[in-house]
């Protein structure tokens, strides 16, 4: 159906005389990420039975008390309870030093009954942690969160299939994958270059054969690099930055941010937005993911996906001899 209110909008607001497609589709990750967690829930229902009361288990191990990350916490064990995972928030409290958290994640590396452990960043200690030193000691085989440099480094060399792929880049590869979109032979533009989404998601897309850009806050053209992305991820965790203007008409556009402004419309007086400003790159974006519901939610489905692997690679490690 064609609307011709919409379309007179558009001819008088663009100012131009050809007839312009319309508005891009959104990819919902509030739907894409429950299709996830009901496949997650089936497979972890079928191991259970196979052998006998088996369950993935997962640990968020979490030092001090930060309200947001007791909220991304709460998110990930109704995720794994949902699932039926067995996961434990285990908290530290602010005065943990160094050692002691390194100490407790050499014991839950050598548990058995746990297949998944996340520390939880930042660390909020009155000590001085070294947060990399942190994530490396977590064994690559339960480093569900991919940060470990040996995960990172198999990533980074295209070896996708024995390595935990990070979990907000994962879930963005879901949702291009999810627009039907084929990224081989694409030119993809990541913007930002961090340890959790902008590294990672370069790489992924480079070894799903797309030519990739990466940007940070040194590219001094930004807007010529975004306009020639045929896939677009965004992550600098700046409001609203990426402009409707800088796109190639219907790209695919991927928003990972997740930014809290002023809105006095609002009971809680602020609301989230993206690092992609949507009003306007919705007119102009083949697809584009909504802020909240879309990255957000698939971030904490991969979560369950890399714990559910891990505890099948587990399972396929240690088969009962016959
Ligand atoms: N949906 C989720 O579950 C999820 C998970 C993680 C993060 N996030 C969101 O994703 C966003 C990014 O998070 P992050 O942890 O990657 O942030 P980060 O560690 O602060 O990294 C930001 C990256 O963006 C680059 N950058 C900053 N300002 C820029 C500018 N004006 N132009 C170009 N590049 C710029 C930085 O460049 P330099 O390297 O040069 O400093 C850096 O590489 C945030 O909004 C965060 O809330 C969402
Ligand atoms: C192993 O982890 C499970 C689940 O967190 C816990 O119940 C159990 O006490 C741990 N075992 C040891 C030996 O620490
Ligand atoms: C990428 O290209 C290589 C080389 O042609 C091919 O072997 C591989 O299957 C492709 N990967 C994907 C994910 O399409
Ligand atoms: C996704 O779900 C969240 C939480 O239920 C909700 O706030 C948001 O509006 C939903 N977004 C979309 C695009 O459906």
């Amino acid at each position: 159906m064609f609307s011709l209110a919409v379309l007179s909008l558009r001819l008088r607001s663009s100012g131009c005389h050809q007839i312009r497609r319309s508005v891009a589709t959104v990819v919902s990750g509030n739907k894409t990420s429950r299709l996830v967690r009901e496949r997650l829930r089936q497979q972890v229902e079928d191991m259970t039975g196979l052998f006998s009361g088996f369950r993935p288990g997962l640990v968020v191990l979490q030092v001090g008390d930060r309200d947001d990350s007791n909220l991304y916490i709460s998110t990930k064990l109704r995720a794994a309870a949902e699932i039926g995972i067995e996961a434990k928030h285990l908290r530290l409290p602010k005065t943990t030093t160094q050692e002691e958290v390194l100490q407790n994640i050499r014991s839950i590396n050598e548990n058995q009954s746990v297949h998944g452990l996340i520390v939880q960043l930042p660390l909020d200690s009155v000590n001085s942690i070294d947060t990399e030193l942190i994530t490396n000691a977590v064994s690559p085989e339960k480093d569900v969160d991919g940060l470990s440099c040996i995960n990172a480094g198999k990533l980074s060399r295209g070896d996708l299939k024995h390595c935990f792929i990070p979990c907000t880049p994962n879930g963005c590869m879901e949702l291009i994958r999810q627009t039907g979109v084929s990224v081989g032979g694409k030119h993809a533009v990541v913007v930002g270059r961090s340890k959790i989404v902008g590294a990672p998601m370069h790489d992924l897309l480079l070894w799903n054969n797309a030519t990739v850009t990466t940007c940070h806050s040194k590219t001094p053209d930004l807007p010529e690099q975004v306009s020639r992305a045929d896939i677009l991820v965004v992550g600098v965790g700046q409001a609203e930055m990426v402009r409707g203007e800088w796109l190639k008409e219907g790209g695919v556009v991927i928003d990972c941010g997740i930014n809290h402004i002023a809105d006095e419309t609002k009971p809680s007086g602020k609301r989230v937005v993206g690092d992609v400003h949507y009003a306007s790159a919705n007119q102009r974006a083949g697809f584009i993911t909504p802020v909240p519901g879309g990255v957000g939610p698939m971030t904490v489905a991969m979560l369950m996906e890399n714990t559910v692997q891990s505890a099948q690679r587990f399972l396929l490690k240690n088969q009962p001899k016959r």
